[in-house]
């Protein structure tokens, strides 16, 4: 999607609920503007309004609503009403309710709760969707279009199951020898001889075999992305330049977002920071990784923050306000990191119903009176100054392969340790001592292009998918660095080991080692290994590896393998392949990381001197300098700088207020 050159600041704005008092909607428009609002995400939840029933339509409502948008100079996210379907719906067709693992259908209810096979859901669907493309194609309001809400789940029924083995008869070539084989079906007596014999992994039925899983997994996540596919044919065929998106939940992974992403215009994420339950500093930090993933998914593209809460939410177990500011702060993160929107959940409390208590812009008061709506439309003030950021990239010699069909992997197998795998904590723990730097990091899954990297962490990279090897080893070769660490490449993609030792097959040689065994280390239990003349405490996993070449930067030093090589370089090529065999706390991520910048001259973007706690991200030509402690904290400042929200030229040492923020550009970039 093209740069809009504008920053996006908007919500989900739900006025069907507020149909018996239109006067209300005009309010909407005057406090809209008020806020410095210039887009709403309209229609999510609107279907039952506009075909209350089978066949019969009434637009008026969305008519009036776009009109009044377009008069007001606001843009409108329109979206597909999916995610929640009339009542009626599920009274005439039964089947587009969701069956559960017992195997019990579910009751009309919620939202979120449909099958994804139904060819009677995917007609309705498609049938509204393009309705609505067909109405508003021309309409100037409509900017993107917002598909569904959060895919998520899965569903059981007959129709899905027969839809599992169509999926699988297609993978294994219609081969039940082959599916017995990759599945090692001989183990307990699987051997299948029928595909009808096979169903979805349950608690009662088959939930051992981790290639089942592994199959289930990659099925939901088809069904979701074809469901989508469907739910756009009418959307591409009548509005083709409109882009198309769908909000994504950080790294929930009953979707393989990786995939999906390379079907959207643009990648949206709904963030919603626990700041107000957690230390902030750390919440900002993890953040930066998760940030970095929806940039990276979309190809190093900038991506809709879709949703946040501009105060509380109403979902956790207890809800505290969001201090003063935060909310702008955990704004600029994102816009730091790649955001080309700032857009909320939502624009108005609803008077009735389960988020009534969740924060809005407009508060029941339903005034510019309050300090959350206040305090947004000084954020949208601040925002107007950033529009030339949008479209900028981050261009990252670094990245870390965070794989979403290998987190589900590394949860599958049984064995070593089964309470600690963690997979994405063990990803965000390798890119944080980047992020701390202000080194940017891409986050990009196995089978991503790696050319333009010069250093690759693999962390816990158990799964190793087909020709990833051959990139790997190409990659070394032609002078990358590559880091692996402990079960590093152990099984294919149908979670079959590898024979003749581990890591598998030529990856022995590039790295130089074998690892020919792995310890599950209890809690409590925990091991040392030396690096650089100091010790770390080895957990969760270790392997016990052997150099074959590679040299030894790093030993263990307890247990029965200490004197064996815990960490090793080897040079392979023009580059070299690393390997970190003891899953380690962040000491270890932060030191061993901090010596491969030095070697490789990696540079963080700014040449502003910072401490450890201040994060700090260049984005196009702006630098965004996040204080996310509680102490006032100084960073150094190589040259003179504007400050873009202050509008004041800077130099020497910048305070950098106690939760607050600086926007900094060179002067002589200066347009
Ligand atoms: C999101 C969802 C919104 C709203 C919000 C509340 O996950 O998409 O519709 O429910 O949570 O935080």
């Amino acid at each position: 999607m093209e740069p809009l050159g504008y920053i996006v600041h908007g919500g989900d704005y739900n006025p069907d609920q507020w149909i018996d008092t239109p006067e209300i909607w005009d309010e909407d428009m005057r406090l809209m503007k008020e806020a410095g609002i210039n887009s709403a995400t309209v229609g999510i939840f609107a279907w039952s309004l506009i075909e209350p029933e089978e066949g019969v339509y009434d637009f008026s409502f969305l008519d009036t609503i776009l009109d009044k948008m377009h008069k007001n100079g606001i843009k409108a996210i329109l979206a597909t009403p999916s995610g929640a379907r009339p009542p009626w719906l599920s009274q005439k067709y039964p089947e587009v309710l969701r069956v559960e693992e017992t195997g019990i259908r579910n009751e009309f209810g919620v939202r979120h709760n449909h099958c994804l096979t139904s060819p009677v859901y995917r007609e309705k669907v498609q049938n509204i969707n393009r309705l609505l493309a067909e109405r508003y194609k021309d309409h100037p309001a409509l900017m993107m279009w917002h598909i569904s809400n959060e895919y998520s789940g899965e569903c059981h029924c007959e129709k899905c199951q027969k839809a599992f083995r169509e999926w699988l008869k297609k993978e294994y070539h219609n081969d039940l020898n082959e599916l017995n084989f990759k599945w090692w079906n001989g183990f307990w007596s699987h051997r299948v001889t029928d595909w009808e014999q096979i169903s979805s992994p349950k608690f009662r039925g088959e939930n051992h075999v981790s290639a089942l899983k592994l199959c289930w997994n990659r099925f939901v996540s088809d069904s979701h992305i074809s469901f989508f596919e469907n739910e756009i044919k009418p959307l591409r065929e009548i509005t083709p330049d409109i882009p198309i998106t769908t909000n994504m939940m950080g790294t929930y992974n009953g979707i393989d977002y990786q995939k999906l992403a390379k079907k959207l215009d643009i990648v949206s994420y709904d963030s919603y920071p626990p700041f107000d339950a957690e230390d902030p500093l750390e919440v900002a930090k993890s953040w930066t990784f998760i940030y970095d993933i929806y940039r990276s998914m979309g190809g190093n593209k900038p991506f809709f923050l879709m949703e946040s809460s501009p105060s509380l939410v109403n979902w956790r177990d207890v809800n505290k306000l969001l201090m003063p500011g935060r909310h702008a702060q955990s704004s600029m993160l994102a816009v730091s990191h790649g955001a080309d929107s700032v857009q909320y959940f939502q624009w108005r409390k609803s008077r009735g119903g389960h988020e009534k208590f969740h924060g809005a812009v407009v508060d029941h008061i339903g005034t510019n009176e309050t300090r959350v709506f206040r305090e947004v439309a000084k954020l949208g003030e601040q925002l107007k100054k950033l529009g030339e950021v949008t479209g900028g990239k981050c261009e990252s010699r670094v990245a870390v392969i965070c794989d979403w069909e290998n987190s589900w992997a590394t949860t599958h197998f049984h064995g070593y340790n089964n309470l600690r795998r963690d997979y994405f904590d063990e990803c965000q723990k390798w890119h944080l001592p980047f992020s701390l730097r202000g080194i940017p990091c891409d986050v990009i899954s196995e089978t991503d292009d790696y050319s333009s990297y010069d250093l690759i962490i693999a962390p816990f990279m158990y799964m190793l998918k087909t020709n990833v090897e051959e990139k790997i080893r190409s990659f070394v070769k032609n002078g990358g660095s590559f880091v692996a660490t402990y079960l590093f490449a152990v099984a294919d993609k149908d979670d079959m080991v590898y024979y003749g030792g581990l890591p598998a097959n030529g990856l022995k040689e590039v790295f130089g080692i074998w690892a020919e065994e792995s310890d599950g280390i209890p809690e409590g239990r925990e091991g040392t290994a030396e690096y650089n003349s100091k010790e770390y405490k080895t957990q969760h996993i270790c392997d016990v590896i052997h150099s074959k070449g590679a040299e030894v930067l790093g030993t263990y030093t307890s247990d029965f393998y200490a004197g064996e090589p815990s960490v090793t370089r080897n040079s392979y090529g023009k580059g070299k392949a690393y390997y970190a065999a003891f899953r380690n706390d962040e000491d270890f991520a932060d030191d061993f990381c901090s010596d491969l910048i030095k070697e490789l001259c990696i540079k963080p973007s700014t040449d502003i001197i910072f401490p450890r706690d201040i994060i700090i991200r260049k984005r196009g030509e702006l630098i965004f300098i996040l204080n996310f402690t509680d102490e006032e904290k100084a960073v150094t400042l190589d040259k003179t700088y504007y400050d873009i929200l202050s509008e004041t030229d800077v130099t020497g040492i910048l305070p950098i207020p106690e939760n607050g923020y600086c926007i900094l550009k060179q002067k002589e970039i200066l347009k």
